[in-house]
């Protein structure tokens, strides 16, 4: 049977259009869901966008619009910004949807029922542009421990979630599952956060008008109209709702033990504590593992709208391409660390690797192969059999390759891709073709066949590494070196891209340019 994989993004806010940090993590999780698909998994990769809460109700007011009208709207940015960039996800999920409203309703339910969840009276600290309470501690000199912003005195009567029963069960699944929480300085986070003590939280707010109506308290001792259900209770939930009801269903049992949460390291919080034990409470399994990675930042500072320094993702396109722009993003971050943005070190990163290093390599190569072997079919099998530096290269780059890929080391995946680009340029200029080509000697014409094949094999394995992080252009790639079948059938990534295993006749086709040189107008 094949193995299965789920893979989320967080469901985005609807208070603006996305920008380059929505960006990143969608690209991220594009990504893990094509390497997965191209080795043979069945993967279901879910995204979408979170419409309730204060944050969409604040917006909406100042917009003059609804709620509604206003989620209806930027719902389509997404959509259109996730089609430009070749996002494949199996579904889209928003929380105003009546599938997943029907699912929030059932848990809450079930959790005023067991007396999980409890109706008392909290006062607090709260911050409402992260609509989050804190405690004295945590909100130094009255500042929200998140975002730095003032927070308020707030009390109202609000719904509990017995979040501190969980405490000593989460310790013991974080212990048992070291995974469990990725990368392990996050993890550490985490650990430290359960150790000073969970203390119960409030999952509904009277403040707001624009969210999941908490549903009748059992006990009948209130009537709860006036309660909605606190954003991120409602929002979590996404990924069990987007799977449909979770009695008989197949799609439950096959994806929700695989599940792999994709988050920024400034939501982690609420997926690797709040959310387990809001499943703990429910007797659901937990998701297999919780990624968090860093900011891309501008001096500094975590790029976003409310900081004012976002940059769109649909402009970006425009300027420097969809494959340059997913390349750049995962060859120039280390995927759990933030990261500084600047356009020059884009505009150079993707001249220097993919103009100059694949894109004119390939160019090269098909040209030589066309100039000096003409346009024929050449039978390669017996060319592939022999020793040589790039088949060497491509041995080296395929187990770094995998095992990097398979834990969030995208920047190290790729740059063991290069080395087998690398070795292709250094081959090509130690073996000069255009020096054999030059020769008589019918030895010499063997010799300039042998090396063009061997380095167009090396490009092969390479493009057909890079169709999760570049698929269009890598699909191009294939096709100009006439090896298109490569990509397509059973787990290509795992059948075609040993050394030997693309088709055993080659018909290149005349290079046209993969990556135009950029310039930066600036
Ligand atoms: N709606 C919540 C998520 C609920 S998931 C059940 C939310 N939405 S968000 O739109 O504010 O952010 C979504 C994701 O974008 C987060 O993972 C966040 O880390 C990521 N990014 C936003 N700005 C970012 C950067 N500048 N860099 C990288 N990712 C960042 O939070």
């Amino acid at each position: 049977m094949k193995k299965s994989y789920y893979i989320t993004t967080p469901i985005y806010y609807v208070t603006d259009a996305p920008h380059i940090g929505h960006l990143y993590t969608t690209v991220a999780a594009d990504i893990l869901a094509g390497y997965h698909r191209l080795i043979g998994e069945e993967v279901w990769f879910l995204t979408g966008t979170d419409e309730h809460g204060q944050k969409c109700e604040k917006k909406a007011r100042e917009t003059g619009e609804t709620p509604q009208a206003l989620a209806d709207r930027v719902v389509e940015r997404y959509k259109i910004a996730w089609h430009r960039y070749g996002i494949r996800y199996s579904d889209f999920i928003r929380t105003t949807e009546e599938r997943h409203k029907k699912v929030v309703t059932h848990y809450i339910e079930k959790l005023m029922k067991t007396g999980d969840i409890y109706l008392a009276e909290y006062e607090g600290l709260y911050c409402v542009p992260c609509e989050t309470y804190w405690t004295e501690t945590q909100a130094e000199g009255g500042k929200c421990a998140d975002c730095g912003r003032p927070v308020e005195k707030l009390k109202e009567e609000s719904y509990f979630f017995k979040m501190s029963a969980y405490e000593k069960k989460l310790l013991e699944h974080l212990e048992k599952h070291p995974n469990f929480i990725y990368p392990e300085s996050r993890r550490n986070e985490v650990l430290g956060f359960i150790r000073q003590g969970l203390k119960d939280i409030s999952i509904s707010r009277t403040t707001i008008q624009w969210g999941i109506p908490m549903p009748q308290d059992p006990g009948g001792k209130k009537a709860n109209k006036e309660h909605k259900v606190y954003v991120w209770f409602d929002a979590l939930t996404n990924y069990l709702s987007a799977l449909g009801p979770l009695e008989n269903n197949p799609k439950v049992a096959q994806y929700w033990p695989n599940a792999i949460h994709l988050v920024g390291k400034d939501i982690l919080r609420f997926h690797a504590v709040y959310w387990p034990t809001f499943l703990m409470a429910l007797g659901l399994p937990l998701p297999k593992q919780i990624v968090a990675h860093g900011w891309l930042t501008d001096s500094n500072r975590k790029i976003s709208k409310s900081l004012g320094n976002a940059i769109d993702p649909m402009a970006l396109a425009e300027e420097v391409g969809v494959d340059g722009m997913r390349y750049f993003l995962f060859r120039e971050f280390v995927f759990g660390l933030d990261g500084e943005y600047t356009k020059e070190v884009m505009i150079q990163r993707i001249n220097s690797d993919l103009a100059n290093d694949y894109g004119n390599c390939i160019s090269r190569v098909c040209s030589m192969i066309l100039k000096y072997c003409g346009d024929a079919p050449v039978a390669i099998e017996k060319i592939l059999s022999e020793p040589c530096e790039p088949r060497d290269a491509v041995g080296e780059a395929i187990p770094v390759f995998h095992n990097e890929m398979q834990s969030y080391g995208f920047q190290k995946a790729l740059e063991a891709v290069w080395k087998m680009i690398a070795s292709v340029n250094r081959y090509i200029d130690s073996q000069a073709p255009w020096a054999l080509a030059k020769s008589s000697d019918p030895a010499d014409k063997e010799k300039l066949k042998k090396v063009l094949f061997q380095c167009h094999e090396a490009l092969r394995v390479a493009s057909v590494f890079l169709l999760p992080i570049i698929p269009t252009s890598a699909r191009k790639a294939l096709k100009t070196l006439g090896a298109s079948e490569s990509h397509s059938g059973d787990a290509p990534l795992l059948q075609k891209s040993g050394w030997g295993q693309g088709p055993k006749e080659i018909k290149v086709e005349k290079p046209e340019p993969l990556f135009p040189r950029l310039e930066n107008k600036a």
